[in-house]
């Protein structure tokens, strides 16, 4: 067998990592190039977890397992809205199936990352937009980190394995009918121009999204947002290099963002924004606006994106201003601990603080004194909230310690990309796939519509990620090793 041919992969956050460590499990040689100089990608920095129905973590596993399934499914279809309820045909079915491929996959992908690669993602959550608890992360290192850190010293030992960072591809080279490699540049340091390299073989592309490609691909297709921050690394989006070689495109204008990203007291205009993991309003948060409540803290991130964005934002006459507003995000105590491994972190960056209640002004404390009767069961909440986490406050006294922060909306995940087939092919204008290309993670669409559910993002990059490793394996062995399967 002439191995010397390997598989590229392009980019090492969690798409392209699954998608290596499955063409490894074939055996087979992988080219991983990443532009920047450390690997991970935007999946390093995940907080809140990954989705999977159902598992054995889940609370109430074992009462109905497929209603879980069911459930998530059900949850995914309305949260992706019209994009997926107006489409007809063919582009219908192939949405259909994303969906039903994510979802039902969604405890094979949590369970290989458990039990075949071994992170603890023993810790379930219920974020917004979703039904039940079914948000998996570990009691350590955020979920992002500790899923990355694992997958890549695994690949690391890996003799077949190769990763190259400071590697940016620049094109795509698609010959007659197939995808036979790539032109990347290294950086040469400061002195020499930038060195160009091809690199031959099958491409599975995982270069993740565009919503850090502000003045970029964010400006093209969604100027409204421009101006505001965002959380994701800066860097230009990668979609131009499929769409020139002819891949369709769908939902780009679909741009997610986060209602809460937050304000750093010491630099409150940085476009750049830590996320408030969601979690933090999962575990029984609540957000207020000139200190009263002003929606249900668990409703979807549009939802509650947009009641922010519908007040005036904070005001700033200067040109290039951070466009924000300025949304007190509250914990007691019980939010607080179940959230202790965030919590360590956004208290030593200064992000939230604790505050005796004596130190609110009374409009914030009648606020809480309201939301903690409603946990209590007392009065019925008038957003309609009906999950409050850990929140254990009843009776708030001037000494009561609280938690609070300054959070403002960011611009947080593109939901649009190119298309791509269950299979994760790379599909062309007219529905075909391009030989020789495979896509996953955050760089498709289609599969999330108008509106991604927190915890999804990771689910698909481990699900199409490894379904597109298992495809190139495929098709290597046919197309190179002249294998007939
Ligand atoms: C702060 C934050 C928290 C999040 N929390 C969660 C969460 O809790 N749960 C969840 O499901 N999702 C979460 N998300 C979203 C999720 O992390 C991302 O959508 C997902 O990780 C994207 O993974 P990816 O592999 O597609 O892309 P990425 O992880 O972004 O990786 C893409 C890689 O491709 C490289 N690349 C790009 N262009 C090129 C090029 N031309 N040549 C070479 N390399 C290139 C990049 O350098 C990068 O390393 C969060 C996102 C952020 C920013
Ligand atoms: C399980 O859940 C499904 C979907 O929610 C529901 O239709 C079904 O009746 C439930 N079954 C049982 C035994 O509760
Ligand atoms: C979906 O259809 C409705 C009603 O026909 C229409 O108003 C809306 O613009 C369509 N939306 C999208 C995203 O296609
Ligand atoms: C909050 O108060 C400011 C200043 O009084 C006002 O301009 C703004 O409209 C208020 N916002 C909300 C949501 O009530
Ligand atoms: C207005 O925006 C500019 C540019 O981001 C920033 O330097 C300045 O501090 C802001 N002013 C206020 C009052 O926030």
């Amino acid at each position: 067998m002439a191995l010397s041919t390997p598989i590229i992969v392009v980019g090492s956050g969690l798409a392209g990592l699954s998608a290596a460590a499955q063409l490894l499990a074939h055996q087979l040689p992988v080219r991983l190039l990443d532009r920047a100089a450390k690997p991970g990608g935007n999946s390093i920095k995940a907080s809140s977890g990954i989705n999977a129905a159902p598992t054995r973590f889940q609370p109430s596993f074992g009462d109905n397992e497929s209603g879980l399934d069911d459930a998530f499914l059900a949850d995914t279809v309305l949260s992706a809205g019209l994009p997926l309820a107006n489409a007809t045909g063919d582009e219908r079915t192939r949405r259909d199936t994303l969906i039903t491929t994510l979802t039902e996959s969604s405890s094979s992908a949590l369970y290989w990352l458990t039990d075949t690669i071994g992170v603890d993602l023993s810790t379930v959550a219920q974020l917004g937009g979703h039904s039940h608890p079914r948000t998996h992360r570990g009691p350590g290192k955020p979920p992002g980190a500790a899923i990355v850190s694992t997958l890549l010293e695994r690949l690391n030992a890996d003799p077949l394995f190769t990763l190259q960072t400071g590697a940016t591809v620049t094109r795509v080279k698609r010959e007659a009918d197939e995808v036979m490699g790539v032109e990347y540049t290294v950086d040469n340091g400061a002195d020499s121009e930038p060195k160009t390299e091809t690199l031959n073989g099958p491409l599975v592309f995982a270069a993740g999204g565009f919503a850090g490609d502000s003045h970029g691909l964010l400006a093209k297709y969604r100027p409204d947002l421009a101006g505001l921050p965002s959380t994701n690394e800066a860097r230009p989006g990668a979609l131009p290099l499929l769409q020139e070689i002819g891949a369709g495109v769908l939902d780009l204008d679909r741009v997610q963002v986060h209602p809460t990203g937050f304000i750093d007291p010491t630099d409150r205009t940085a476009r750049g924004k830590i996320l408030a993991a969601e979690m933090l309003r999962g575990e029984g948060g609540i957000l207020l606006l000139n200190g009263s409540r002003f929606v249900n803290e668990l409703q979807t991130r549009e939802y509650i994106s947009n009641q922010i964005m519908a007040t005036p934002a904070t005001e700033n006459d200067s040109d290039d201003a951070t466009k924000q507003w300025d949304v007190t995000l509250v914990m007691d105590e019980g939010t607080a601990a179940a959230t202790a491994s965030h919590m360590g972190f956004y208290k030593w960056k200064g992000l939230m603080r604790a505050v005796k209640a004596e130190d609110l002004d009374a409009t914030t404390q009648d606020s809480i004194q309201t939301y903690a009767d409603v946990v209590a069961g007392v009065l019925a909440d008038p957003h309609g909230r009906t999950a409050h986490g850990h929140w254990t406050l009843r009776q708030l006294t001037p000494d009561t310690t609280l938690y609070v922060g300054s959070v403002t909306p960011v611009v947080h995940f593109t939901m649009g990309g190119v298309a791509i087939d269950d299979h994760a092919a790379v599909l062309d204008a007219a529905g075909t796939p391009i030989h020789g290309l495979w896509a996953a993670g955050e760089i498709t669409g289609g599969i999330h519509g108008q509106n991604r559910l927190g915890g999804s993002s990771l689910l698909e990059c481990v699900v199409f990620g490894r379904r597109a490793g298992d495809a190139a394996a495929e098709f290597y062995r046919l197309h190179y090793l002249g294998e007939s399967i």
